[in-house]
């Protein structure tokens, strides 16, 4: 049984989307416990409704950012785990925290990286007038939004799109996406292979959606 333990800063609806397929797929795995640097943070209170042990860590309440991470790994280590999801964490983490998990830590970023990373990506992706968007599963390294790529949704961008319009579309296909990368990961699909990740059955590492969302448009 894997121990997967999530990190998250807000609503967790990746979270929510990862447990659901856990749940109604028989994972070989469990999640054990879900952290955020925000006490208040809702995925928190979803957690705890699930029987799943939830912890709030105030980063605002730590001296620096090296205090807050070696707290929060404090908790992450009390729990073992075999893998550690990023879903909505919103803190920079140091690079000795992420050498610590390297290769059993990956996160999801809202476009297609390397293209904006960082804040405000689908906001960007409008004023570059780009025709697609979406979002990113990948490992996690010390350069931020830079490790590996596990896989990669596509969404179109619509004339009429606002950054909120598109973050909605993207979403969506997150909640695909993420579950499908933990999911490889659990079954231990995912070949490591310097900054290229392979999956061993040769899945698609990709998704594409048109704008209603339908799936696999190819
Ligand atoms: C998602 O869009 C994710 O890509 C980004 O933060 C958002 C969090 O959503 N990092 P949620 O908390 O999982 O609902």
């Amino acid at each position: 049984m894997k121990r997967i333990v999530v990190l998250i800063s807000g609503t967790g609806s990746n979270l929510q989307a990862i447990h659901h397929a856990c749940q109604a797929e028989g994972w070989p795995a469990r999640i054990v416990a879900v952290l955020s640097n925000k006490p208040d943070a809702d995925g928190l209170d979803w957690a705890r409704a699930q029987g799943i042990e939830a912890v709030g860590l105030d980063h605002r309440v730590h001296a620096d950012r090296a205090a807050f991470d070696a707290a929060l790994s404090a908790e992450i280590d009390r729990q073992q785990p075999d893998l550690v999801v990023l879903a909505g964490f919103m803190r920079i983490l140091t690079p000795a925290f992420v050498a610590r998990y390297e290769g059993r830590m990956i996160n999801i970023h809202p476009s297609l990286l390397p293209a904006f990373s960082g804040l405000h990506t689908h906001q960007r992706a409008i004023n570059a007038g780009c025709r697609v968007a979406g979002a990113t599963v990948h490992f996690v390294t010390a350069e931020l939004d830079h490790g590996p790529i596990v896989a990669q949704a596509v969404v179109p961008v619509l004339d009429s799109d606002d950054a909120p319009t598109l973050a909605r579309r993207v979403l969506a296909q997150e909640h695909r996406l993420y579950p499908m990368a933990v999911r490889w990961f659990v079954f231990d699909e995912l070949a490591l292979d310097g900054l290229r990740v392979r999956h061993t059955g040769a899945a698609a590492q990709h998704l594409l959606a048109d704008a209603a969302g339908s799936k696999d448009t190819t």
